[in-house]
């Protein structure tokens, strides 16, 4: 199997996994049980999340037994076939848990190649607006079959520039600091509670920019490729990203406080 027709296979798995997570979140919408806390007690996790996961990590094991797993809620296995799946079964919990229709399942597919793993293909799927953002590396980047473009070029003085805040009150004050630095300089600020799904919006032109700093690599590896592969630049930002077309990426990464850390 050439590696094209091997990406073509792994992003419909990746997307059918997604969308199998989604059925969950939708099920449970507006319902969720056994709410309980991880990091801090803003930090929350619920029946949604696992039963998300686990029915991702189903449908993967039975396709694909020998490769590895990384699961947001505990998916964890070594596999033996140089891939392995990155999955957050629920991306925007906080929103879910209120009921704002702005989460995502995000379903990564990494390959070992020696020094590190790289991206092969990455699904993210909003179940609210039936949106599936998909990518295989080297192949586009697409919504609902839709090929995707960033903005680009886009001076930082009219930039959509969305960012996230981590769970822990320190981080966030130093998050805070960043925002009141960058916000006089660009169009506004969006803060809209889904890593993966920012990542898409760049890809989409809902947003001209996403930066986080402190983020866990599920949050970003379905959502970088897609933005990459809608011609984003995409480049590590602490433990997260930043992402927007060429030349607002490189304006904002020269000398701008969202390279600070
Ligand atoms: C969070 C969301 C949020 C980001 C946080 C993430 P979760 O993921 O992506 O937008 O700001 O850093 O932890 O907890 O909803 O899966
Ligand atoms: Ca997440
Ligand atoms: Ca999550």
């Amino acid at each position: 199997m050439s590696r094209t027709s091997e990406r073509e296979a792994l992003l419909r798995l990746a997307v059918a996994a997604a969308h199998r997570g989604g059925a969950e979140l939708t099920r449970r919408a507006g319902k969720a049980t056994g709410v309980a806390f991880k990091s801090t007690a803003t930090d929350p996790v619920s029946d949604a999340d696992r039963a998300s996961e686990s029915a991702v990590v189903e449908l993967l094991t039975r396709e694909r037994p020998g490769d590895g797993l990384l699961g947001e809620e505990g998916a964890e296995r070594a596999g033996d076939s140089g891939l392995r799946w990155v999955i957050d079964p629920l991306d925007g919990t906080v929103n879910y848990l209120y009921g704002i229709q702005h989460s995502a399942v995000s379903v990564a597919c990494e390959r070992w190649d020696g020094d590190g793993w790289r991206p092969e293909v990455g699904a993210v799927y909003d179940p609210a607006r039936d949106e599936t953002f998909s990518a295989a590396l080297g192949a586009g980047a697409h919504m609902n079959g839709r090929p995707l473009a960033v903005n680009d070029p886009v001076a930082p003085a009219a930039a959509l520039v969305a960012t996230g805040f981590a769970y822990a009150a320190a981080s966030r004050a130093r998050q805070a600091a960043v925002v009141a630095e960058l916000l006089p300089r660009v169009r506004d600020i969006r803060s809209g509670g889904s890593a993966a799904l920012e990542l898409c919006w760049v890809a989409v032109g809902r947003c001209d920019a996403y930066y986080e700093d402190e983020l866990s690599r599920w949050d970003w590896a379905a959502g970088a490729l897609i933005a990459t592969e809608a011609g984003a630049v995409v480049t590590p930002l602490g433990s997260g990203v930043t992402a927007a077309g060429p030349a607002l990426h490189a304006a904002l990464t020269g000398g701008s406080p969202i390279t600070a850390r």
